[in-house]
């Protein structure tokens, strides 16, 4: 932890230092570090740079630019229907060749790129700045055929790389959105069978020290962004906005990632505002604004019995309006390992369905079996939760697994009053074991004290 801590202290600053700064140079600086730190232990710049940092390689000469591709340069036309495909990889190839270098998309131009993979390994400091518009083909009848519609933008086997910029990804979602095999968007409100897959709009893959900054995602196919197999991210300042009823719109989905930062962020969609899958651990959410969403997720895990394992996951001074799930940890029956070392702080709710929610049931039929097996739910706190909830839900519920109870839950100053009509004082608690710091509104009495698994029960979900 420590360690981490210190790694967060690093981006904290590197990030007030990004946003001080109005130069590319600031960036560039920033990766020298920490090229340095690894290559040269010994020349460590100081964590904060002087506001108006010298070249390093360059003394005396303050305005010398960093290594600039833009992709206009490179034959892209950005007049938001040429595919500039091949200007963007181009770019990349040669940004990517040389150390700090910035690949700029301009402002005042909208590109259209098809799906892509911007694969490293690249120099370290590579700065993908979007100061203009970037969009993929507008819907699916325009996808290629060829490309994957489960993706578009890829980035894979990157360390150290900035995406950042005033600019937009627009992802052109409406028609994907609209596919008769989507929820009820078939002849009279049906959902038609078939493969439905849409493309996530921005995945990172198997890569490191991301930093992802200031820029405007909308309209995304299906997940707006997506980390799997990384480690050390930072997400800063970003805005994420899709409709109310865009089918699987995730804001922020995380999977097999460790050390993340989310930031001072604003997420309105029609899905999980952020989402954390299996094999992610120490995890800071602060500042975050969601709604309309389905709120923050841990899960859903240990679907088809298999083993999930998250841990250190904290979501501080977030905000949730409008959403049908506050703060929810989601288990399906029969998975193993666990969710554990899980805080929820000081988190405002206003007119949200299942404020605060724990499912060891979570199913997408009504047919799914009862199982003697489940994903171990321990150490979690709600702090400091308050606001308004909708009563067609009871505002706390605590549905754990029959044969594996949740423990250590502890719940203080939990007070959610209902946001119109009758409230709804029922709050449920199924097998869950834990501690009342303060009385709640509503009040719950259901919480069973002491711990109810030995040692050697509790070994078998140690992940
Ligand atoms: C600064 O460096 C750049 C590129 O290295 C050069 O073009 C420019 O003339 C230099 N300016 C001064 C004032 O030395
Ligand atoms: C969250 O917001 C508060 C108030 O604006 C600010 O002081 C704090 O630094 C922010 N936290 C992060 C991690 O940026
Ligand atoms: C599964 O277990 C729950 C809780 O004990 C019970 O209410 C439900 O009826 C069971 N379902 C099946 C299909 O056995
Ligand atoms: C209960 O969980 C808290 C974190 O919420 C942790 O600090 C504490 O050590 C846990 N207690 C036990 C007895 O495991």
């Amino acid at each position: 932890m420590e360690l981490i801590h210190g790694l967060f202290f690093i981006w904290v600053a590197v990030t007030i230092f990004i946003l001080n700064s109005s130069n590319v140079e600031g960036r560039t600086h920033f990766h020298k570090k920490q090229k340095s730190n690894k290559e040269n232990p010994v020349s460590q710049p100081p964590p904060y740079p002087p506001a108006n940092p010298p070249d390093q390689n360059d003394p005396g000469n303050s305005s010398s630019d960093p290594c600039i591709f833009d992709v206009t340069s490179f034959g892209a036309v950005g007049d938001g229907s040429t595919d500039d495909t091949d200007a963007f990889r181009s770019a990349w190839k040669a940004a990517c060749a040389v150390e700090s270098a910035v690949l700029l998309a301009p402002s005042d131009y909208s590109f259209t790129i098809t799906s892509t993979i911007f694969s490293g390994p690249c120099n370290p400091g590579l700065v993908f700045q979007l100061d203009g518009v970037l969009m993929p083909p507008d819907g699916p009848d325009c996808w290629p055929k060829g490309d994957s519609n489960k993706q578009w933008l890829v980035f894979y086997r990157i360390d150290d790389m900035t995406f950042t910029g005033s600019g937009t990804i627009e992802g052109n979602g409406e028609k994907w959105w609209e596919l008769p095999c989507k929820p009820h968007r078939g002849p009279q409100g049906t959902t038609l069978p078939g493969p439905c897959d849409s493309p996530a709009l921005i995945r990172f893959f198997m890569s490191s020290n991301l930093v992802v900054s200031g820029l405007r995602i909308q309209n995304s196919p299906q997940i707006h962004m997506k980390f799997d197999g990384c480690e050390g991210v930072l997400i800063e300042e970003l805005s994420i906005s899709s409709p109310k009823l865009s089918p699987n719109t995730d804001g922020i989905h995380l999977e097999n990632t460790k050390s993340v930062g989310i930031y001072n962020s604003m997420i309105a969609n029609g899905d999980d505002c952020v989402s954390i899958g299996t094999g992610c651990s120490n995890v800071d959410i602060e500042n975050v604004t969601c709604g309309p969403s389905h709120g923050i997720s841990i899960g859903s895990l240990g679907v088809h019995n298999s083993q999930a394992c998250v841990s250190n996951i904290a979501v501080r001074n977030a905000f949730i309006k409008d959403s049908d799930n506050g703060v929810r940890i989601k288990t399906w029956q029969g998975g193993t390992g666990s969710v554990t070392g899980i805080a929820f702080e000081n988190i405002q709710m206003d007119n949200v369905r299942n404020c605060i929610i724990i499912d060891q049931y979570y199913c997408f039929s009504k047919g799914c079996r009862n199982q003697t097996s489940a994903v171990f739910v321990t150490d979690v706190s709600f702090r400091n939760i308050k606001g308004t909830y909708d009563v067609r839900s009871p505002p706390m519920h605590f549905a754990c697994s029959d044969t594996v109870p949740c423990t250590n839950i502890t719940l203080s100053e939990v007070e959610l009053l209902p946001a119109e009509g009758e409230m709804v004082d029922d709050p449920f608690c199924w097998n869950a074991y834990g501690t009342l710091e303060t009385l709640s509104i509503p009040p719950i009495t259901c919480l069973q004290d002491g711990e109810p698994l030995s040692y050697s029960e509790r070994s078998i979900y140690d992940c």
